[in-house]
């Protein structure tokens, strides 16, 4: 069998941006307004530094104003609050995000819940996830929508396809599931204490692996042919000082059996931050009482 379909989110991710590099102007000449967007940073966690600082890069490439706001580690919750007002308070600022995870005293559910659902970015509050899972207009979370582009390279059409979700997080797992739904796929949501995942999973013709355990998801547990979404970042210590980043899936045994499936790094990762920003650009349009520019 020929292996399966690399599904390229990098080259997708810089597509979708250079869309909304040319929405942002269009904005900007029909309106005059530049969107905004804010990334609020507590403490010190390496991997978080290195995420708000690619969205802000990339942000301020696609021609947005962004802005990131770093906090100490010690920052009170209540600091924190303030900050979060004042940004739902901000003109200027369109959306933005609180990156996770917090410091342990902070509770990132009061974080959510003082987002104003209008500036939420992100599409974690639970305004925003109970419009999604009632199949009314929400901002949906990056990764779920990033996930769904991926998969739609691989799908027209997902109607009665069955799908897998290996995970039940607020941010990826439970939204993937409602995303898969609203395209008509009848969804499985298994999790870490789910009983015989392997045969679960080989029930899939769409299979998205967002649990956290490094390549959890072994060739066998693919059905042959199916599309295989991988949203695992997980950094192996090889020694010696090195480190190798592998999803959640075992990539060198599921590209056999698979017929579609995601990188790690260069699939699901760079999606991201690209419907970040599209989430941004729609809260801005909305804000403005317009529909999105398409690109000239
Ligand atoms: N930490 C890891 N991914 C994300 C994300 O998509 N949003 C926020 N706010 N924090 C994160």
């Amino acid at each position: 069998m020929t292996d399966a379909r690399i599904l390229d989110g990098k080259s997708l991710a810089a597509t979708l941006r250079s869309g909304i590099a040319a929405a942002v102007a269009g904005l900007g000449r029909s309106h005059g307004v530049v969107p905004g967007i804010a990334m609020v940073l507590v403490g010190d966690d390496p991997a978080s530094h290195i995420y708000v600082r690619n969205k802000t890069r990339q942000a301020g490439e696609c021609g947005f104003f962004a802005r990131d706001i770093l906090l100490p580690a010690n920052t009170p919750e209540s600091q924190v609050l303030d900050t979060v007002a004042a940004l739902n308070r901000d003109p200027a600022i369109h959306g933005f995000l609180v990156q996770m995870p917090l410091p342990r005293h902070i509770r990132p559910e009061a974080v959510i819940d003082a987002v104003d659902p209008a500036k939420d970015a992100d599409g974690f509050h639970f305004v925003n996830a109970g419009y999604l899972a009632m199949g009314r207009d929400a901002v949906i979370p990056a990764t779920p929508l990033g996930c769904l582009a991926l998969i739609r390279l691989a799908h027209t059409d997902l109607t009665g396809l069955s799908a897998v979700v290996i995970g039940r997080s607020n941010s990826v797992g439970k939204p993937t599931v409602q995303l898969l739904l609203r395209e008509n796929c009848t969804v499985t949501v298994a999790h870490s204490k789910s009983r015989d995942l392997p045969t679960i999973a080989r029930t899939a013709d769409i299979l998205v692996a967002a649990v956290g355990r490094p390549e959890l998801v072994r060739g066998d547990w693919v059905k042959p042919g199916a599309t295989v979404i991988d949203v695992g970042i997980n950094r192996l210590d090889l020694g010696g000082g090195k480190t190798k980043m592998v999803g959640d899936v075992a990539f060198a045994e599921a590209v056999k059996v698979a017929g579609a499936i995601t990188p790690v790094p260069g699939g699901v990762g760079p999606m991201t931050i690209a419907c970040l920003l599209q989430n941004t650009l729609a809260l801005c349009c909305r804000k403005l009482g317009v529909s999105i520019p398409v690109p000239a």
